[in-house]
């Protein structure tokens, strides 16, 4: 599995704040034996995060790219947006799923707005910013991912897997 991690946070991009919850999603996947594509930090703009989904999406190709900040309901929150904008087709069931257990551990989950699609052969999921909430909201998704990429691939094994 290929991945692309995209934090998304103003005052992380400024180097203002340490990013926590980019390198903690990295150790997660390094921990699954899944390898890392691309890791950018970048200001909560929609056509740069626009422009950063494309450009893996179409030349890196990775399997997944999380994003994690920037779902929430603050004026500079557009994280949501820039996906929609980039996506050929939304998978809701990743993101209602993501709130749907991430409520059992605090209401503020409903606050989140993120999303989840693909692009081309590449899922997109929009995770919250915290480190400790981008890493629940992983752990809940995981048993579907594989199965969801060999979809995405049209590869023959996920008749199987059914
Ligand atoms: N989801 C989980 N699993 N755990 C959490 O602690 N925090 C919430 C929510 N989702 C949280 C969570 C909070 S406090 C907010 S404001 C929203 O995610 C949006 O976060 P973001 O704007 O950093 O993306």
């Amino acid at each position: 599995m290929n991945i692309c991690i995209l934090t998304i946070s103003d005052r992380s991009s400024k180097g203002v704040r340490d990013d926590l919850s980019g390198p903690a999603i990295l150790n997660k996947i390094e921990s699954l034996g899944w390898n890392s594509v691309g890791y950018e930090i970048i200001p909560d703009e929609i056509n740069i995060i626009r422009d950063q989904l494309i450009q893996w999406c179409d030349e890196i190709v990775p399997d997944i790219i999380f994003t994690t900040g920037g779902t929430g309901f603050a004026p500079r929150d557009v994280t949501p947006e820039a996906t929609e904008k980039v996506i050929d087709k939304k998978t809701p069931g990743i993101s209602e799923y993501i709130r749907l257990q991430s409520m059992k551990i605090t209401p503020h989950a409903m606050l989140s707005r993120g999303i989840a699609g693909i692009r081309k052969k590449t899922l997109i999921i929009n995770l919250p910013g915290s480190p400790k909430a981008a890493l629940e909201s992983i752990d809940f998704i995981l048993p579907a991912l594989p199965h969801a990429v060999e979809l995405i691939h049209n590869d023959p094994k996920s008749e199987s897997n059914h």
